[in-house]
């Protein structure tokens, strides 16, 4: 069983506090969930491998670290996902991304995928699946399996919010799964919508309703 990592760092706390802010209009709120993204990033890629490599400075020949090459794939799942990518890029300007839609039916509350485009080489790569909100865990867990299916290896998956219904969902489906998580909340409301939360993330970064 791989980890739910709940990331703690006072920068990102302090951040959430202000997503959860239903007062906090879009501008703010857009800017701020890439901003989240990226320092959540630098906790889920603490493991990246490293190799050395000759470096001339401006005083002397060394041998230096940088990254070993490792192929990275950003994949949101839409709309909500969109508003993490960003600040990830910002990070690691060479990754790739693919983009799997799906929503939520609000009757049955399954996830119906309606649009998917991968990079080819996705099977090769490192991926990173971002969504702000793991509810019930069903739009990632079908994510995760949809990408599995393109013969992905290595995946984790990086939320903003988890309720508890959500991550027991994912360690349950995609036990391989590493979840990097800012926090984790109460429970899930009768709507499926996480309490406290932060409302729909969707709506909240693209200004919808
Ligand atoms: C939200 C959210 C997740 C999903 C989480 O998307 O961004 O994708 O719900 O719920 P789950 O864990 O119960 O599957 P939504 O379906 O509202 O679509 P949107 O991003 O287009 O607003
Ligand atoms: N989707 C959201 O955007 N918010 C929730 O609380 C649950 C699902």
């Amino acid at each position: 069983m791989e980890k739910v990592h709940v990331l703690d760092h006072p920068l990102l706390q302090h951040k959430l506090s202000i997503l959860r802010n239903k007062d906090t209009g879009v501008k703010e709120f857009r800017e701020i969930i890439s901003e989240v993204a990226a320092l959540e990033c630098y906790e889920a890629t603490r493991d990246l491998p490293l190799k050395e490599v000759e470096i001339n400075t401006p005083v002397a020949t060394g041998k230096f670290k940088v990254l070993a090459g490792k192929k990275l794939a950003i994949v949101p799942i839409l709309r909500a996902g969109l508003g993490m990518v960003d600040g990830i890029l910002d990070l690691i300007p060479s990754a790739k991304v693919g983009h799997i839609g799906l929503y939520r039916d609000p009757e049955t509350r399954l996830p119906v995928e309606y649009y998917c485009k991968m990079p080819s080489d996705i099977a090769d790569r490192d991926v990173i699946v971002v969504d702000p909100m793991l509810a019930t865990g069903g739009s990632a867990s079908a994510a995760i399996t949809f990408l599995k299916g393109y013969g992905c290896k290595s995946i984790k998956l990086m939320n903003v919010i988890a309720a508890p219904e959500g991550i027991t969902c994912v360690q349950r489906d995609h036990p391989d799964v590493d979840i990097y998580v800012a926090a984790v909340d109460e429970r899930l409301n009768d709507h499926a919508y996480i309490v406290p939360g932060l409302g729909d993330a969707g709506d909240r970064i693209f200004g919808t309703k």
